[in-house]
């Protein structure tokens, strides 16, 4: 039976969704972004040939695959031809598979300003955003004032509009942020022409996305961030400004919560974080510079450290219930490797003594100490296995902890980078 599946980061993003949507979409007709922009940064690695997304799905190299991209994305036009274009240098045929809806908000260059005026301001308190001009780009959808990619086609009306909203995003820019304002004449002169270039993929992609599922195919709907970024459910002030949970499908694209079928969490076997916020299990030892060599962690979209630490079982927890994960893919095991010891957090505690219930704000978070509990490590090589039985026996007790301790299965374990670098545990996500 055909199956709608979502995917989504469980921890702070980077968890490896890329990889494993790719590896699924094998088994779907159309893969469905639906929130987020190009703040996301998506690394699939096939034959050890490496593609970073950043708006476009990760279903993209699979010639049959149908890609959408929801009306709850914001989409800077410039970025999204500039990375068709760069898979089109690979020969992927991009424009004959790739949809855009015509209500996504549009990111202009003038979001991108005021997210790095913003940041620039905030000193200590700045959120340590990817400069994308995501917040600024959401924050005018939810006050009524975006500019919407269909709109563009009312060319005059639209032209307007964005000298209106230049107005003010200019006032503030030049005036609070006392920083240089954007050009609005050159900013038309580009949309024009983007205009043109994107028409042929503007589509009433909810339309198309229920007509997957009426001809019973299988439809993957990919999250970016993950869900301690939720800007309702995590770690807010310094969270990321869409709803990263399996929730935000049904309103980023219209399709309602009754059609979803399996929610995929995936989390990386350690934990970590880009940009600032609370982070209870992090490691600034050398173990935390294991993680960031080994793993390799170095932000696929603005390059930073990723900050590194130990698999985080609330916070996990937490993110099992907001998305009522189904199936879990354990990305990234081969990263413990040579560890002697592993410790899995699955406890906090107030440090006077208060039960933790729950409140993942970042004050809680940073007044909270993590409690571990320790494994044994395996000291062998996990990379590329893909045959469960041929992992070693603790890496197979991890697996087994972290399943109890969540209370989900782990369907899918990653030992490497690769697309085949995988061990297929349960194979009826999609069947
Ligand atoms: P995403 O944003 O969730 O798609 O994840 P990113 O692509 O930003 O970061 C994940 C990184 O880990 C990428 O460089 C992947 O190529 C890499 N990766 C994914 N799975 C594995 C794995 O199982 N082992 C190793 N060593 N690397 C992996
Ligand atoms: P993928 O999809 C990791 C983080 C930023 C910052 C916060 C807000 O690759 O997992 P924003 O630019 O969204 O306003 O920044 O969110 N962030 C991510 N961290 N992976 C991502 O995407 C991220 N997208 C945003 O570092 O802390
Ligand atoms: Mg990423």
């Amino acid at each position: 039976m055909a199956k709608n599946v979502v995917v989504v980061g469980m921890a702070w993003g980077d968890e490896g969704k890329g990889k494993i949507v790719d590896l699924l979409a094998e088994k779907a007709s159309a893969v469905v972004r639906f929130q987020g922009g190009h703040n996301a940064g998506h690394t699939l690695v096939v034959n050890n040939v490496k593609q970073i997304l950043h708006l476009i799905p990760s279903g993209i190299l699979h010639e049959h695959v149908q890609c959408y991209i929801g009306n709850g994305v914001v989409v800077s036009p410039s970025a999204l031809l500039d990375e068709i274009k760069q898979l089109e240098e690979h020969g992927i045929n991009v424009r004959a598979r790739l949809s855009v809806s015509h209500a996504c908000p549009i990111v202009l260059p003038s979001h991108i300003a005021l997210d790095q005026a913003r940041e620039a301001k905030s000193g200590d308190r700045k959120i340590g955003t990817t400069g994308r001009g995501i917040g600024p780009a959401y924050e005018d959808k939810a006050a009524r004032r975006s500019i919407r990619i269909g709109d563009l086609y009312q060319w005059d009306d639209a032209k307007e509009r964005i000298v209106d909203l230049f107005a003010y995003h200019n006032f503030l820019l030049q005036h609070y942020y006392e920083v240089e304002p954007v050009d609005v004449e050159e900013t038309l002169a580009d949309f024009a022409r983007f205009a043109v270039e994107m028409r042929p993929l503007v589509k009433d992609t909810l339309a198309a996305v229920h007509g997957h599922r009426e001809r019973g195919e299988n439809v993957l709907f990919e999250g970016a961030q993950g869900a301690m970024l939720d800007v309702d459910l995590g770690t807010f002030p310094y969270v990321t400004s869409s709803s990263t949970s399996a929730g935000g499908v049904c309103t980023g694209t219209g399709f309602g919560p009754r059609y979803i079928d399996e929610v995929v969490g995936v989390t990386k076997a350690y934990a970590t974080r880009v940009g600032e916020g609370a982070f209870p299990t992090e490691l600034q030892d050398e173990t935390g510079k294991y993680f960031a060599e080994k793993g390799n962690e170095f932000g696929a979209t603005t390059g930073r450290e990723r900050r590194c630490g130990w698999l985080d079982a609330v916070a996990l927890k937490h993110a099992v219930h907001m998305n009522s994960v189904s199936t879990m893919c354990l990305t990234k095991l081969d990263v413990l490797d040579s560890l002697e010891k592993i410790r899995i957090c699955s406890a906090y505690e107030f440090s006077n003594g208060q039960a933790f219930r729950g409140e993942f704000g970042e004050r809680s978070l940073r007044a909270i100490e993590p409690k571990y509990e320790e494994l044994d490590g395996w000291m062998e090589s996990t990379e590329d296995i893909v045959d469960v039985g041929e992992l070693p026996e603790e890496a197979i007790k991890f697996v087994h902890r972290v399943e109890d301790l969540l209370e989900v299965p782990v369907g899918i374990v990653s030992t490497g980078a690769n697309r085949a670098a995988t061990i297929v545990r349960d194979d009826t996500i999609f069947n």
